[in-house]
């Protein structure tokens, strides 16, 4: 009870008659960004010195990709507690105020942790977020149950497509794996779930598959896909798509059939850092550009059979650099640490990310 008061007395000194801080949103973006940052897992009471690295660094466009927070509740106050908290941070305040930030949610700022369908908390949560986070009153986000969104931007011909799911809101429970399993494993902590071959059982549900199906169909060069949670790894017993392979399946299947082009897969919440390849299923190899540590970091990571490079595992961000002045864009997804420097650093050009 002392410790909820000194945060409540701390916050309040903290956020008491400030002017209203400067924020840049993605809707201020009109040209066609080349070079994007993004990232995720930062706990709002801790410091939070690489986001001085992210301004310095100048992207065009910066993706915070879940677990903005830790709210970690169903309180709505506590949540508006954490959110202001977050907001009095001089560090976020500067980044927001010089980079545009677009973002989605993974399950710490949308409850608790794990969380998914059965979050009777989420109508408030989804409330705080999407005007934490500035999305305009005319935004189909604002219009649907789910935080899933789009954005598209447009110059010299190419076109570059965002695309935000939900992979909370609808998210059905995953199956956890019994005693027994967790000791034939051999780890506990890393064999949480198993996975759901249950065809009926959803990550994103089915409003949002429709939605993703038309935007997928829409014309685009570059697709980029936030989804909290891994996508493109192995089966390694944490949250992912891997607990639920009908999903995984349908969404490789997905982009097969509408012929979508230069997918490629931003994900976080896992604490490390790397890159995936999923080499079959889309026609052509879909990369998954997992970023997880803003604040929050293991120093260890799962072994992951599709992983391209090193794991990383010290606080970083992520950075794609796309060079649109080629005829065919070459493109560089990096996982970069607190001095700027790029751990991992993977180039291919927009062609090889392509089943035509
Ligand atoms: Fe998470």
């Amino acid at each position: 009870m002392l410790s909820n008061l000194l945060f409540i007395a701390a916050l309040s000194s903290a956020t008491a008659k400030a002017p209203e801080p400067v924020v840049r949103a993605i809707e201020d973006i009109t040209n066609l960004p080349s070079t994007i940052a993004f990232g995720s897992c930062a706990r709002q009471i801790k410091r939070q010195p690489i986001l001085d690295t992210i301004v310095a660094t100048d992207p065009e466009l910066f993706i915070y990709l879940g677990d903005n927070i830790y709210a970690d509740t169903r309180i709505k106050f506590v949540m508006q507690l954490k959110y202001k908290w977050f907001a009095s941070k001089p560090k976020f305040k500067r980044l927001r105020a010089a980079i545009p930030t677009v973002s989605t949610w993974d399950d710490h700022d949308y409850g608790r942790n794990d969380d998914g369908v059965d979050n009777r908390f989420k109508q408030e949560s989804e409330r705080q977020f999407l005007d934490f986070w500035r999305v305009p009153a005319d935004s189909e986000r604002r219009h649907h149950p789910g935080i899933y969104g789009h954005h598209i931007f447009e110059a010299n011909g190419r076109r570059l497509s965002i695309i935000l799911l939900d992979t909370r809101y609808f998210r059905d429970t995953p199956s956890p794996t019994t005693r027994k399993e967790i000791r034939r494993a051999g780890a506990i902590f890393r064999r949480k779930y198993k996975p759901n071959p249950d065809p009926s059982k959803t990550i994103l549900g089915q409003a949002q598959w429709a939605w993703l199906k038309d935007k997928l169909e829409m014309p685009a060069d570059l697709r980029i896909i936030v989804s909290s949670v891994q996508f493109g790894h192995s089966y390694n017993g944490l949250e992912s798509w891997n607990n639920f392979p009908a999903e995984k399946e349908r969404m490789l299947a997905l982009i097969k059939d509408t012929h979508a082009n230069g997918v490629i897969f931003l994900s976080g919440d896992v604490h490390w850092g790397e890159i995936s390849r999923v080499k079959e299923g889309a026609g052509y190899p879909i990369y998954d550009v997992t970023s997880s540590g803003l604040t929050q970091i293991h120093d260890w990571a799962s072994s992951n059979k599709t992983r391209v490079g090193k794991a990383v595992k010290q606080l970083h961000f992520g950075m794609m650099n796309i060079d649109w002045s080629q005829d065919d864009p070459l493109i560089a997804l990096s996982l970069v640490d607190i001095n700027g420097e790029a751990l991992v650093t993977k180039e291919f050009t927009l062609s090889s990310i392509s089943s035509d």
